[in-house]
């Protein structure tokens, strides 16, 4: 049997806050889509522009659902949601001109199907 996960990705949706959090900018949104074959493992990018020193966040919204977060670059497993945990993971390149910010997923689940959004807020 053969199935696949169409994951669709948001690699600019960066949320910008100004120090007082009153503010909130959404950058243009790309969306990219890419199918993975369960089981298979898969890493989508996201790629982001800011002057200040980031915390990135994923998230993942299922079909009618609000956005859930998956995890941050600083989340330990153990507070990972159970249906992501031990299969998710984040890698963060702040030296590439390009910086990217990475969700890698392991053995990916048909249920894995959905909407990703990449987030940024700078550290205050
Ligand atoms: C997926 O990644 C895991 C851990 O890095 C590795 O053990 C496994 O062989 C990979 N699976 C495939 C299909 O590449
Ligand atoms: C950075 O992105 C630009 C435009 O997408 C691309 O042309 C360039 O090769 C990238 N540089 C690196 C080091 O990935």
């Amino acid at each position: 049997m053969f199935f696949a996960a169409e994951l669709l990705y948001n690699c600019v949706f960066c949320f910008l806050f100004s120090l007082e959090m009153t503010q909130a900018n959404s950058v243009t949104q790309h969306f990219k889509s890419i199918v993975v074959k369960e089981t298979h493992n898969s890493t989508i990018h996201c790629q982001y522009e800011t002057a200040s020193i980031p915390t990135l966040f994923w998230y993942i919204q299922d079909p009618n659902q609000a956005p859930q977060l998956i995890l941050g670059e600083f989340t330990q497993n153990d507070n990972i949601p159970l249906r992501f945990r031990n299969r998710f993971s984040v890698s963060h390149d702040k030296k590439n001109e390009n910086k990217t910010f990475q969700l890698n997923i392991n053995a990916a689940v048909l249920s894995d199907s959905a909407t990703y959004f990449c987030a940024l807020s700078p550290t205050l």
